[in-house]
């Protein structure tokens, strides 16, 4: 694959890279950018409805009390809207699955419990 088959803002490439020679200092730090799911879906499967039928079977994301979930039905509420594919499927990072997924549901789920309204209001 090429960077823009994902990174496909050619305009706002262009603007970004719009000083740089081959002279130029490479930059050290990458800055931050998204990718947007249906970007992701367009290649896999489609629609979200889609991509949580082909991994039913996953239940690899567990919190502390044990409970599985798949971690792509959850996306389609309110409340996990906002959720990116990237946020998990971190594309230029060897983090491993498992451990950035779980790291991303705990960054609300403060108590690593799938569940909220249990503990406090
Ligand atoms: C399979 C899709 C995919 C491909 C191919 C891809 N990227 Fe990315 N890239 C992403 C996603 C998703 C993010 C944002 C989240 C992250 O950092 O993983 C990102 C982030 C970035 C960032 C910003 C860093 C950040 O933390 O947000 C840069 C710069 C970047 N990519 C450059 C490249 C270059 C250069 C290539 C080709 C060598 C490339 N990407 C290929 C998906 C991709
Ligand atoms: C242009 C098409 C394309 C886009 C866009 C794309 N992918 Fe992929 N992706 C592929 C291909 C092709 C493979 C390799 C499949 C294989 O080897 O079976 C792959 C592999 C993967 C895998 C590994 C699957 C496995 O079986 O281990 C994951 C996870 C994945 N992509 C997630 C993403 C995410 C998240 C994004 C958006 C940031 C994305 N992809 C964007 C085409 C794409
Ligand atoms: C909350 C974390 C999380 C988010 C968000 C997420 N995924 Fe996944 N995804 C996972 C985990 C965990 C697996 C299972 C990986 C494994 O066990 O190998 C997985 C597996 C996959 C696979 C491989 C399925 C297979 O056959 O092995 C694809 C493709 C994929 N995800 C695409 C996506 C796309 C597209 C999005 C955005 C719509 C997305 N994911 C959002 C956590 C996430
Ligand atoms: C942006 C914050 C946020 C993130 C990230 C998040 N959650 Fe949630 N989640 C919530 C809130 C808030 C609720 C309570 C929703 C309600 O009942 O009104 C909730 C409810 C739930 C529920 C019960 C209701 C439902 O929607 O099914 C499950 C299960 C759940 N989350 C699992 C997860 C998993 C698994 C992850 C990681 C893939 C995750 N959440 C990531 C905020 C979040
Ligand atoms: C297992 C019990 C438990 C669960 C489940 C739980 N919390 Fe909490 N939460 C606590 C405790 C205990 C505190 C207070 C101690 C602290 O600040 O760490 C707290 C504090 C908070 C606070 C800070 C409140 C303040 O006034 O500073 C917020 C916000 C919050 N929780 C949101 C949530 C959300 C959103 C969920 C679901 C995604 C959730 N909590 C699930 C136990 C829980």
């Amino acid at each position: 694959m090429t960077c823009i088959d994902c990174h496909t803002d050619e305009d706002a490439l262009a603007a970004a890279h719009s000083d740089a020679t081959s002279a130029s200092k490479m930059l050290t730090k990458l800055k931050q950018t998204e990718v947007e799911n249906s970007l992701c879906l367009s290649c896999h499967e489609g629609t979200l409805e889609n991509l949580v039928s082909a991994t039913e079977g996953i239940a690899s994301v567990t919190d502390s009390k044990g409970t599985a979930v798949n971690p792509h039905s959850v996306l389609s509420s309110e409340q996990h809207a906002g959720i990116l594919c990237g946020d998990c499927h971190s594309m230029h990072s060897d983090k491993g699955i498992e451990e950035s997924a779980h790291d991303e549901c705990i960054s609300c789920h403060h108590a690593d419990v799938f569940q909220c309204y249990t503990c406090h209001d």
